[in-house]
């Protein structure tokens, strides 16, 4: 089994390097590479306000992200008021003003997101879209929204699973009808293999995996095993989605920090940033912003790196790039090990590779037939072999 999947890795990547990947990429308008930007639930839930909001703006457009490539700050749950008499949903008592907010964000040179429910609560209880499905697009575009996420939360009440990609095709007919382009998020935790219908369904990204908590066990469960084995179904516009960064949240050590921002830009995940922008130190910054790490997500090709070895603790994962290199990440799951080498033939690279360590930018020079690392305890050595 275990060969036939890396033989049926090796055929699909020659596959989608000689041509697919590179034409859907062109196709691609919308999210053609992994959205990334903010997103208040991970930190804020329902503590998220207008302020929360517009102080994400004001860092991420001058702590450096916005140069890295972050450019949307997507409101989560919890931001719904009451619907007025023509049905129209309004923002709550912290957020007056959505229209005004979504300027705000534009004004920084940033795009905003949204969320909503196709059931007729959020996940926190607020107003859904059942049954506004049009109006809601339309208010979400009038506004100036570029991103929405839809939660599937209590649309169990009324629908069941089999209904989900008419449901969600629905909303995103109702976006596109607005003429406004905007990043459609498909979250229903993964449910019914949604990454074999959520692109016809609409979908830019759709969730694989059920909610990160800022713990390392969570990080390891999505970004190692839930949303592996379906690298076949990512591509530009179209995204498996391991759910939201966690980087800089709860007591990480920057190794496990640097092992999570690895992992889903080998994984070609959208890169969502859930921490206090406003108030993010700046070891953890330079997590978020290191430019090579953030290139090998960002990669037009737009292939989902997938493992090519695990042993014990060990796990190899590799990302073919546009430029034919190999992004290689080496992690360490467990305690102190001795190192690890890695051979050139179980990359797909021929027996002699330059190399570089990508987190501090060296060039390591050039190796024959293997590389040996060593990796701290829960982290990571990630490197671009050509
Ligand atoms: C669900 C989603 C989370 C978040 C919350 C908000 O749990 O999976 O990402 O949006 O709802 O209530």
């Amino acid at each position: 089994m275990k060969r036939f999947t890396q033989a049926l890795n090796i055929v699909l990547t020659v596959i989608l390097f000689f041509s697919p990947a590179k034409v859907r990429a062109q196709k691609a308008t919308i999210a053609a590479t992994p959205p990334m930007g903010w997103n208040s639930w991970n930190l804020f839930a329902c503590k998220v306000s207008d302020v929360v909001v517009r102080a994400a703006a004001d860092a991420m457009a001058k702590n450096g992200m916005k140069d890295a490539g972050y450019s949307y700050i997507n409101i989560d749950d919890c931001w719904q008021g009451h619907r007025d008499a023509a049905g129209t949903i309004q923002g709550n008592e912290r957020f007056p003003d959505m229209k005004a907010l979504a300027d705000y964000v534009h004004s920084k040179g940033l795009k905003i997101g949204i969320y909503s429910s196709p059931g007729p609560r959020t996940c926190a209880g607020y107003e859904g879209s059942y049954q506004h499905e049009e109006q809601d697009a339309r208010t979400y575009a009038a506004w100036g929204f570029d991103y929405l996420k839809y939660d599937w939360c209590s649309a169990d009440k009324v629908y069941k699973n089999s209904d989900m990609p008419a449901v969600y095709k629905k909303m995103s007919d109702a976006l596109k009808a607005t003429g406004r382009p905007i990043v459609y998020s498909l979250c229903q935790y993964g449910v019914d293999a949604v990454w074999t219908w959520g692109a016809r369904s609409g979908g830019n990204l759709w969730r694989t995996t059920r909610d990160i908590q800022p713990n390392y066990n969570s990080i390891v469960a999505l970004g190692f095993g839930e949303n592996s084995g379906i690298e076949h179904f990512a591509g530009p516009g179209r995204w498996n989605d391991p759910d939201m960064l966690e980087v800089g949240n709860g007591q990480l050590t920057l190794d496990e920090n640097r092992l999570h921002m690895s992992q889903w830009a080998l994984l070609a995940a959208p890169l969502l940033a859930g921490n206090d922008l406003a108030n993010t130190r700046p070891e953890i910054l330079s997590i978020l912003t290191n430019r090579e790490v953030i290139a090998v997500d960002q990669d037009p090709l737009g292939v989902q790196g997938y493992r090519i070895w695990q042993a014990g603790p060990i796990d190899v994962w590799v990302k073919p790039l546009a430029d034919g290199s190999k992004a290689v990440g080496i992690f360490n799951k467990g305690e102190p090990q001795e190192p690890v080498t890695v051979q050139f033939r179980d990359l797909g690279v021929g027996k002699s590779a330059t190399i570089r360590q990508l987190w501090d930018g060296k060039d390591l020079g050039r190796f024959e037939n293997a590389f040996t690392a060593s990796v701290p305890t829960h982290g990571v050595v990630l490197i671009k072999v050509k």
